[in-house]
């Protein structure tokens, strides 16, 4: 069964707070880590400790408080920065440097201004670098999305002989389709001699609004630990979504998949990391928007009255959603209506439900939603034929 637990990577503090606008200090970065390790995240990624002292502080102080997650610092393939993050780890039980550097032509070529036999030279020399001061190295290829397949082959078996115990398989641009992304991942599994010996992960982002799904993808194909981020936050179109792959693997249990997340305090954290960051969440965000368990039109509400699996694939209280809600509106048919009706007071029969729905229906038709209020008038006024 270990084989098939999929490791929740959280960069909320990382890749997350990198959004302008985002920027969180320590003490919100603390109280959000200890929300995550209670979540049971395997993995905090608590920031870039080269970047600034601030960050630095940040990641020193949740290595000190965090027991149970892996702690997690990024670096750059670059001598200071690997120190850096090591001296801000030290305090950890569980501490991890993450560090890498591109994987594809372009980023090789205009970023690096260097060839691809070099790159392999840095990224072993990092990945030992990083090993003299902790065991649990993972190593990023940026942009493997769009690198060569086979030169990414070669630079994850130099970094596994290196000791890199996880190798992060980044799109960074958000790029691949899902059978594209997963069939990276196979042919890595297929072509890299000692791939084994280290886990392989998927960070992806979503400017094609793919990221979940090329995770998933992922893991189908063997990757065994996710990167993601509490409502999807991150850099331009944001990563892969916490909340997201984890009720997909839930909910497709045939993919024998599991992870160690307590679903019921999805939403709980994604209102705290939402309103710390100042970020609000799409009102039809998958799991956590305001409208994830909200039926408005009459076919919906009429099924999800007399069974609500008709219409929910996913209970509210398993994601720690307040509860299913019926809206009112001009689209909305007279079941909701009568069931409303009931929730504050007036038990109608059927025929008072045809004449009020009528009148509802001119209320709604001025309304983007009626409210009991609205009701309440027109019970009052409700007047039932002799
Ligand atoms: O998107 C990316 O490639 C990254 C790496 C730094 C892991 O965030
Ligand atoms: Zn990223």
């Amino acid at each position: 069964m270990t084989n098939n637990k999929i490791h929740i990577f959280d960069t909320t503090l990382r890749d997350g707070e990198q959004v302008p606008g985002c920027k969180l200090n320590t003490k919100e970065k603390i109280e959000l880590a200890l929300q995550l390790e209670l979540l049971g995240v395997d993995v905090i990624e608590a920031g870039f400790p080269i970047s600034s002292p601030g960050d630095f502080a940040s990641v020193q102080e949740i290595a000190k408080i965090v027991k149970n997650a892996t702690v997690c610092g990024l670096t750059r393939a670059v001598q200071k920065d690997i120190e850096v993050a090591a001296e801000a780890l030290k305090p950890a039980v569980r501490p991890r440097i993450h560090t890498g550097i591109g994987a594809s032509d372009i980023h090789i070529k205009s970023k690096f201004n260097t060839t691809r036999e070099d790159i392999l030279e840095r990224a072993a020399k990092a990945t030992k670098l990083a090993k003299n001061f902790v065991d649990d190295v993972e190593f990023f290829a940026e942009d493997a999305g769009r690198a060569d397949i086979s030169f990414l082959a070669k630079l994850v078996e130099t970094v596994i002989a290196a000791g890199a115990t996880v190798v992060n398989i980044p799109d960074t641009t958000g790029y691949c389709l899902p059978h594209q992304y997963g069939e990276k991942i196979a042919y890595l599994y297929n072509n890299v001699p000692n791939i084994d010996k280290a886990i392989i992960s998927c960070h992806c982002h979503n400017d094609l609004g793919l990221a979940t799904a090329n995770s998933i993808a992922g893991a189908i194909a063997g990757a065994r630990q996710i990167e993601c981020t509490i409502n999807g936050i991150g850099e331009r179109a944001g990563n892969t979504s916490l909340e997201e792959v984890v009720m997909i693997i839930k909910q497709h249990s045939s993919l024998g998949l599991y992870t160690d997340i307590k679903t019921e305090m999805l939403n709980p954290l994604s209102q705290l990391v939402s309103d710390t960051m100042r970020v609000p969440v799409q009102p039809n965000k998958a799991i956590v928007g305001s409208n994830a368990f909200a039926h408005s039109s009459g076919i919906h509400q009429d099924g999800f009255l007399k069974e609500s699996l008709t219409y929910e694939i996913i209970t509210p209280e398993e994601v720690g959603a307040s509860g299913s809600k019926i809206v009112l509106t001009a689209r909305s048919g007279r079941s909701a209506l009568a069931h409303r009706f009931q929730k504050i007071g007036y038990d109608f029969n059927r025929n008072d439900i045809d004449v009020l729905y009528q009148q509802f229906l001119h209320v709604a038709d001025t309304k983007k939603e009626v409210e009991d209020s609205d009701l309440q008038v027109l019970a009052t006024n409700y007047v039932p034929a002799e």
